[in-house]
């Protein structure tokens, strides 16, 4: 029987443990979008979890959403990436790049020539972005053209070349927490009338269309997807998120992934996302490695991987305070709680500063 620690083939890469460490945005990128030295050694010190899946990382300046994000569209970018990827494999890690277009979720002054936010629809969200110039409400974004959406996928398939010429052992496309590719899922944030809105098969479309572009390019053993069904942040729902997800993870079911991450934000309020349903109940839909995220501790992620209701757990905000997580699982020691103040942007603070155990 598995449990935590018990290792795990994932397509060409085995994997040591089932802890694995959730993309984390922690907005300490250099000029440029560019990963940093520092960026390099926080991730290293994290490289005993199972796989690390790393901050989401933009595939085009029109994804960026937050100051300080990475990018992986440049070489210089790339440059910054191949200093973490080593030095994580140096540490005996594994790290794939968590894929990024926020959509709507952004502000024209964090887009190129200050133009809008693009998202399915004009629809504007809920909310404040963080800008430069502090928070600032969001606008509304401007309905990408049909025209457009070729170029987005194109800019999927080169982000993901970008990462494996840098050194990663695969990608995470996010389609989650009410970004790009969730507001074409959900119909809270799609009312288009064309072939990528409306029915399960036209919201769906634009990630099929991504994960046939990033397969294609390196091999769907290495790619991954996050869905988060019932995350109301960043002001999403759908009218029917069980009968929505379920006819992705069918859908996903074709591709032969590398893994299917789903995030149970919402889970504990329900009816907050809109109609509610159970997202770990999709487990029984998925035929592939099986993620599931939020609120575990070590006991109820032993569990969980004890029980099959999933084969991996990854883990947000214990890994942002114990570089050394697995290790202490393993032993049962007590956990450094992690600093809010210092999540996002800053320096050494609250990042590459929590100590291990004796
Ligand atoms: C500081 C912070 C940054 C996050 N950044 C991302 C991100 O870049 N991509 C993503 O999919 N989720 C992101 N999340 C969500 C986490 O991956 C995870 O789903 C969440 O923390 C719940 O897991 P936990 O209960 O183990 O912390 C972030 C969460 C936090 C707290």
């Amino acid at each position: 029987m598995s449990d935590l620690f018990s290792s795990l083939q994932m397509g060409p890469y085995r994997a040591s443990n089932r802890v694995v460490m959730a993309p984390l945005t922690r907005c300490r990128a250099g000029q440029g979008n560019v990963p940093t030295e520092l960026m390099a050694r926080y991730y290293a010190q994290r490289a005993s979890a199972g796989l690390i899946i790393s901050e989401a990382t933009c595939i085009s300046p029109q994804g960026i959403g937050y100051p300080n994000t990475p990018g992986i569209w440049n070489g210089e970018q790339m440059a910054g990436w191949a200093r973490v990827t080593q030095a994580v494999h140096e540490m005996g890690g594994h790290i794939v790049c968590q894929l990024w277009h926020v959509g709507r979720i952004s502000h024209p002054s964090l887009q190129p020539d200050g133009g809008l936010p693009v998202a399915p629809s004009a629809i504007k969200p809920v909310g404040e972005a963080p800008t430069d110039q502090g928070m600032q409400p969001f606008v509304t974004p401007r309905a990408l053209e049909l025209s457009e959406l070729p170029a987005i996928v194109k800019q999927y398939q080169i982000a993901a070349q970008n990462a494996m010429a840098c050194g990663f052992d695969g990608v995470e496309v996010h389609a989650a927490n009410g970004y790009l590719l969730d507001e074409f899922l959900r119909d809270g944030s799609n009312q288009r009338a064309d072939a990528y809105g409306g029915s399960l098969e036209n919201r769906s479309r634009l990630l099929i269309e991504v994960l046939e572009a990033v397969c294609a390019a390196e091999g769907a053993d290495r790619v991954g997807v996050r869905l988060s069904p019932i995350q109301p942040a960043n002001d999403m729902r759908d009218s029917d998120p069980e009968a929505t997800f379920s006819y992705v993870v069918e859908r996903l079911n074709a591709f032969g992934l590398a893994y299917l991450h789903v995030a149970n934000m919402g889970i504990t309020a329900p009816g907050a996302a809109g109609p509610y349903f159970d997202p770990r109940t999709l487990r029984t839909l998925w035929k592939g490695i099986y993620m599931t995220n939020h609120g575990y501790d070590r006991d109820s992620a032993n569990a969980a991987v004890k029980n099959r209701e999933a084969d991996l757990v990854a883990f947000g905000v214990p890994f942002i305070g114990n570089p050394d997580l697995v290790a202490r699982f393993k032993a049962g020691a007590a956990l450094n709680a992690a600093d809010p103040a210092t999540f996002y942007g800053g320096n050494e603070k609250g990042y590459t500063d929590y100590p291990v155990m004796a």
